[in-house]
């Protein structure tokens, strides 16, 4: 009872200023890409300087302010197993889409969500590339750029927009994905790949897209997205439609209408988390 009266407009503030420097510092060094320094975490896993510094700036100005809540974020030694958290714990992705950042390709993004014991209560999604802001704090529905936004009202998945991430860490249900991704094309309006799932869920939130599906997602990618799609009006699970998939490694994020057409399409993948 005592979480329902917070109104998280303290975290809310600390979250986009938190963003806003750091999306300063991607985007000045995006405009001078030469000198980057590139590491490979995994096969076609990449992380930059940058990724590095921004995760610094988000940590330091969060912990200013909130010293006590815990932090998981991308980069460093952190322990996703927890699905739990204690209390109050930030969420963190510094630069999701680095792929695309690290080749001068937009769209890329920060997020930031705030976990309150299993539930997502403040999501900030920074796309860096457009300076477009995305927020939410559940119960008070979604806002673009300070505006209220919501999910599209299309009903069919024929005159859907998708999109998704394709596989590229591990390819070992290449053949199984490409049958989904089949359908989807054949289906759908049209499918799409733009590179970061913060992004593709603030899209779906504000009505772009109708439709987002992608197996092997992280807690750091999907965390804040979930929220801004739930205050959106639209609907967030796994492919079994379990619903809260912040650690599920599988999501499945539409407007509500076409969640069950999506869910029939995705069916084949219910037991692939990678
Ligand atoms: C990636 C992006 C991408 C998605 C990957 C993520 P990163 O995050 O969100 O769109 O397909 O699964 O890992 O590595 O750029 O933070
Ligand atoms: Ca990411
Ligand atoms: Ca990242």
């Amino acid at each position: 009872m005592i979480y329902k009266e917070h109104d998280y407009t303290r975290e809310l503030d600390a979250a986009i200023r938190a963003a806003r420097e750091a999306g300063r510092h991607i985007q000045k060094r995006a405009e001078n890409l030469g000198d980057l320094q590139i590491r490979k975490k995994g096969l076609n896993d990449l992380v930059t300087e940058v990724d590095e510094a921004a995760q610094r700036i988000i940590i330091r100005i969060l912990e200013e302010t909130f010293p006590t809540y815990e932090v998981l974020a991308e980069e460093g030694d952190m322990d996703v197993s927890e699905r739990r958290a204690e209390g109050y714990r930030w969420i963190i992705d510094p630069i999701d889409g680095t792929t695309n950042f690290a080749h001068g390709v937009p769209p890329y993004s920060v997020s930031i969500g705030l976990q309150l014991v299993e539930e997502i209560v403040v999501g900030v999604v920074l796309d860096v590339s457009r300076n477009e802001l995305f927020t939410a704090v559940r119960g008070n529905g979604l806002r673009v750029n300070g505006a209220p936004g919501s999910v599209s009202m299309t009903d069919t998945l024929s005159e859907s927009l998708i999109t998704t991430g394709f596989p590229y860490r591990s390819i070992g249900h290449i053949d199984l994905y490409l049958q989904v991704l089949g359908q989807f094309i054949t289906k759908s309006r049209g499918l799409r790949r733009p590179g970061s799932a913060a992004i593709d869920l603030a899209y779906v939130a504000s009505g772009r897209f109708e439709g987002f599906f992608e197996t092997g997602l992280l807690p750091w990618d999907v965390a804040a997205g979930l929220l801004l799609v739930e205050e959106g009006g639209g609907r967030v699970t796994d492919y079994r439609d379990r619903q809260n998939p912040v650690f599920a490694e599988q999501l499945l994020a539409t407007n509500g209408n076409i969640h069950v057409e999506m869910l029939e399409l995705v069916k084949p993948m219910q037991d692939v988390y990678q």
